[in-house]
């Protein structure tokens, strides 16, 4: 585990439409959240749809920050709708979620594109979260072994060419793409296990300290009922939470019971 302060990624996805639904969230969330310890809370990074980031990110709290859900590899240029790492520094983001499977599987996000996008987030000096996961659910010990595998590829695919200095600005989030949005989470035993296993590879290829100290989050249907179970488990050092972090209430329930068990 890297630290003991927990880390929620709000990852809003396109679920919210509108400059008036984005200042209702923000504010009641915020609001909240300032009347958590602040020697407890978790450090909290919102992650709003593009039009929305320039919106909220000017907002200065301590421990709030803003991440985009994806940016582009170029550094700028004719390519037109895209989203460049610059533009997102310009307007005070400091965080970007690269890979989500959601992307990877309806804008055909490949791992080269994944880590093209590592690369240029990490030269402009943004962070990193990065999302890994298999895509079914595993029954059987061989399907857990081919789950397995298959993060270790994807890690290997995606991390390549990032060295073991830059890994200090990168958190990486194991969602089990099966947990993702349908209400059916993965048990915290098996996340902490997948989350030990991701330590493993990370420490093979940059060894023991990076792997120990690198924030791993876990993410797939996380909600104000589940969350304290999982970060019982000491390798789990954050949630990244999709849905339920629109609904506020349900979003600070979250939070609060974060700030009481660390
Ligand atoms: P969910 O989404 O919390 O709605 O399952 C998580 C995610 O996509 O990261």
């Amino acid at each position: 585990m890297s630290t003991n302060r927990k880390l929620v990624v709000a990852n809003w996805k396109a679920y919210v439409t509108s400059r008036k639904d984005t200042e209702a969230l923000f504010r009641a969330v915020t609001k909240s959240y300032a009347k958590l310890p602040a020697k407890t809370r978790p450090e909290l990074v919102f992650c709003p749809p593009f039009p929305y980031l320039a919106q909220v990110s000017g907002f200065r709290f301590q421990d709030i920050r803003f991440g985009a859900q994806d940016v582009f590899w170029e550094e700028k240029g004719a390519y037109t709708g895209e989203v460049t790492a610059s533009m997102l520094k310009d307007l005070g983001v400091t965080h970007v979620i690269i890979g989500h499977s959601e992307r990877r599987k309806h804008m055909g996000e490949t791992d080269e594109m994944v880590n093209k996008k590592i690369l240029a987030a990490l030269k402009a000096k943004l962070r990193v979260i990065l999302c890994v996961g298999e895509w079914q659910q595993p029954r059987t010990p061989e399907d857990e072994k081919t789950a397995l595998d298959y993060v270790k590829a994807q890690l290997e695919k995606d991390l390549a060419r990032i060295n073991a200095s830059a890994m200090k600005n990168v958190t990486i989030a194991y969602e089990p793409v099966w947990a993702i949005g349908t209400g059916i989470p993965d048990t915290p035993r098996e996340a902490a296990e997948v989350i030990l296993f991701i330590r493993r590879v990370l420490a093979k290829q940059y060894g023991a300290e990076i792997a120990r100290k690198t924030q791993i989050l876990y993410g797939g249907s996380v909600n104000a009922e589940n969350v304290v179970s999982f970060i019982r488990e000491k390798t789990i050092d954050g949630m990244l939470v999709g849905g339920a972090s629109i609904k506020s209430s349900e979003f600070i329930k979250i939070l609060e019971s974060l700030a009481r068990t660390d």
